[in-house]
């Protein structure tokens, strides 16, 4: 993957592109990389995307403190962007998505809000905060009654 990501993508006139092959859970390493280095500017600020991702730690990786590590490697100022599967008013049907993730290398950790919202501990949070990902700032309302 990270091949076809060097081949495809190599970047434009609006910006570098690099392509880092980490764990997060060595933010160390991640920060210290060559090739993050390269293509970000670290005296403004930088937006850190966890999508989707942090649900694959478990308690024992300590997941907040990893997003603290990252973000205090970063300049002050820069954003933090986090989605993350919930248990929270889960669908019928999460259940048996949890327990296919548990038979893989990477099992699936539903988190509820306030756990989710543990995250931005020490950050100024954005309006709407920390919501439903079809509620934060849609570009048309959902009408989907499962939705809101
Ligand atoms: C659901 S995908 C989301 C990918 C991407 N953020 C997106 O939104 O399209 C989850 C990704 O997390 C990666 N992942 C899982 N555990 C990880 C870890 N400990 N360190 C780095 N990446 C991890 C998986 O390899 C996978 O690419």
């Amino acid at each position: 993957m990270l091949a076809y990501a060097r081949a495809l993508l190599t970047g434009s006139e609006q910006g570098r592109t690099a392509y880092l092959a980490a764990d997060l859970r060595d933010p160390g390493l991640i920060l210290d990389a060559a090739e993050l280095r390269g293509v970000l500017d670290f005296h403004r600020p930088i937006a850190l995307f966890l999508v989707a991702v942090l649900h694959f730690l478990t308690g024992a990786d300590q997941p907040r403190a990893l997003v603290r590590r990252l973000l205090d490697g970063l300049p002050s100022g820069s954003y933090l962007v986090v989605s993350h599967a919930t248990g929270d008013q889960a669908p019928p049907g999460v259940g048996a998505i949890v327990e296919t993730y548990a038979t893989t290398a990477a099992p699936l950790v539903l988190r509820g809000l306030a756990d989710v919202c543990r995250f931005f501990d020490g950050t100024d949070v954005l309006d709407p905060g920390v919501v439903r990902l079809p509620l934060w700032k849609p570009d048309t309302p959902p009408t989907d009654p499962e939705t809101v």
